[in-house]
């Protein structure tokens, strides 16, 4: 009976354990990615709103700026990478939206922290990104006059 209580209290002790841990794992990302979502709001949508007209915009709304970044075999550490290397060296050479920098000029080199731009990353890469009302319309008709735009 001695051992059997042993057993049972351990297992007990275990089980309860492993619970905690997952909740907290589940709550951390959870507010982690709220973070990353302030963040995006208040470092990058001064230029990449995607509530400015199409007419009134000043850079890509950041869904255009993802489809760019993550194509479906990319993985989330990639993504991250990829997007930090973007903001230590925006230029011309790193560029996968050519068309954009055309279009806009190129983005101006800014400061912001590792921590930050991972923050950002991992919000833009799980969560669907605000997109603008013109957005699949203008999709829709670059690839219907696909030769007559631009790429960006
Ligand atoms: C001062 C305006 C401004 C701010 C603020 C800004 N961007 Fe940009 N960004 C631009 C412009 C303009 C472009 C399009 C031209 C280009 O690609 O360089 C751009 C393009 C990009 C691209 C695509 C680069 C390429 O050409 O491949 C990424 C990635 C990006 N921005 C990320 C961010 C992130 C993340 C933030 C916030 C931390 C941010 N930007 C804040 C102006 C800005």
């Amino acid at each position: 009976m001695y051992y059997i209580s042993i057993i049972l209290v351990s297992l007990f002790f275990n089980f309860s354990k492993t619970n905690s841990y997952y909740t907290k794992r589940i709550n951390t990302e959870h507010r982690d990615q709220d973070k990353g979502r302030v963040l995006l709001k208040k470092y990058c949508y001064s230029c990449h709103n995607p509530k400015a007209s199409e007419s009134d915009r000043i850079a890509p709304p950041m869904i255009a700026v993802k489809k760019h970044y993550k194509k479906s075999n990319t993985t989330q550490e990639e993504f991250i990478a990829s997007i930090q290397n973007w903001i230590k060296n925006p230029i011309k050479k790193n560029s996968r939206m050519t068309g954009a920098i055309g279009k806009f000029g190129i983005m101006p080199k800014q400061y912001f922290s590792d921590e930050t731009i991972r923050e950002i990353s991992i919000y833009m890469y799980n969560n669907n990104i605000e997109k603008p009302k013109w957005f699949d319309e203008h999709h829709k008709n670059k690839s219907k006059n696909h030769n007559k735009q631009t790429k960006h």
